[in-house]
């Protein structure tokens, strides 16, 4: 696809994700549009990039109207959504997303956007597939089928969402596309997410160093470079509503991202496990078997580096100050 000039809506494009994904798609040359209500996105994360600024709220009809006016592509990705503290505390804020998503398709449609991408999740997948750290699954894109079993009602609407451009697709002929996104990290994510959590422990030095769980739980934390080329791959590459893994298939266990984080920023700091904090599924890892297949794409940061990166950035981006008061303020919320 020939991006220069492309008339692109990116919702939620001041967020941690949707800021590096236009910064992107800046690059290649598109036009790119913003729709935010900086409910978590952050004006800063604009600064840089040349883009078009829509203010509002897309839950508001006529807002999500005049976002998607003239665009060609929309990816979206704006959401109420948090880290696991958020996640376990605010169904009802999640469940406005099945709203949000529903009527950002149906303007986008109306007004006649070529393509939709959307930002889904690891949380689609079955939480019973996740649960045992014994075993080394990979989550593959096919185990997620009727009769279904979401995480949480914010996996529910991101479930429904891709449902929907899959009928969008085949009722209406709209090309679209869902990334199910892992566990992301790198500049500019906060400290709602586990791995940024860990970096701020670090930073503040502080003794003991918490960790939510009993350090065991498994993931494949994803840097967002490598998420970013994932999604402009599959606006690429995908049209028919299939849902494609972004993520590596890297297993990092809590504990020893702990320690990675403690080696570099408090060595000799001890861990207190809190075994009573919410955890979420136990075992989640991606394979990457079809967006190899069909976007000829994978993750090119392995953990190590893109830690590293992630604290370099933390450290000179925030005083402690700011990383106190935003650890505080975002363990449970956004
Ligand atoms: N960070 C991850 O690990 C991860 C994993 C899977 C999926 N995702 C998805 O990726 C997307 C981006 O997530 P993120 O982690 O970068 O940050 P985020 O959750 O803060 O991004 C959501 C963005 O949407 C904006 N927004 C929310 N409600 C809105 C509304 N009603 N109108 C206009 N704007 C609104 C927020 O201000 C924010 O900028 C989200 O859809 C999220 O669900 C993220």
């Amino acid at each position: 696809m020939n991006w220069n000039d492309k008339k692109v809506l990116v919702t939620g494009g001041a967020s941690f994700i949707g800021s590096h994904l236009s910064e992107q798609l800046v690059r290649l040359g598109a036009k790119v549009r913003v729709a935010e209500n900086f409910s978590s996105g952050e004006r800063k994360h604009l600064e840089n990039i040349d883009c078009e600024t829509l203010e509002g709220d897309l839950l508001d009809p006529s807002f999500c109207d005049q976002a998607t006016i003239g665009v060609e592509v929309v990816f979206h990705l704006a959401a109420d959504h948090g880290g696991r503290g958020y996640i376990d505390s605010h169904p009802v804020e999640c469940s406005t997303n099945m709203i949000l998503d529903g009527q950002v398709f149906r303007h986008a449609h109306k007004n006649g956007a070529e393509k939709i991408i959307f930002a889904s999740s690891g949380c689609v997948y079955p939480t019973s597939a996740q649960m045992d750290v014994t075993k080394e699954v990979f989550l593959h894109e096919d185990m997620v089928t009727p009769p279904y079993e979401a995480d949480d009602l914010y996996g529910w609407a991101k479930l429904m969402a891709e449902l929907s451009l899959k009928a969008y697709h085949q009722q209406k002929g709209v090309h679209t596309a869902s990334c199910r996104y892992f566990t992301v990290y790198g500049p500019r994510c906060t400290e709602n997410h586990a791995v940024m959590a860990m970096i701020a422990r670090g930073y503040l030095k502080l003794d003991p160093f918490e960790v939510w769980g009993d350090g065991e739980q498994i993931r494949n934390w994803t840097y967002v470079d490598d998420i970013v080329s994932g999604t402009i791959a599959a606006a690429e590459n995908i049209q028919d509503g299939t849902s494609i893994n972004l993520g590596t298939m890297e297993r990092i266990k809590v504990k020893d991202c702990a320690h990675q984080v403690i080696d570099t920023l408090n060595p000799g700091a001890t861990i207190k496990l809190l075994t009573d904090k919410p955890t979420g599924p136990l075992n989640r890892v991606a394979s990457n078997a079809l967006a190899e297949e069909l976007l000829d794409w994978t993750p090119r940061t392995n953990f190590a580096e893109g830690l590293q990166k992630t604290i370099d950035w933390y450290v000179e981006s925030k005083t402690t100050e700011q990383a106190r008061s935003d650890l505080t303020r975002k363990l449970v919320g956004r």
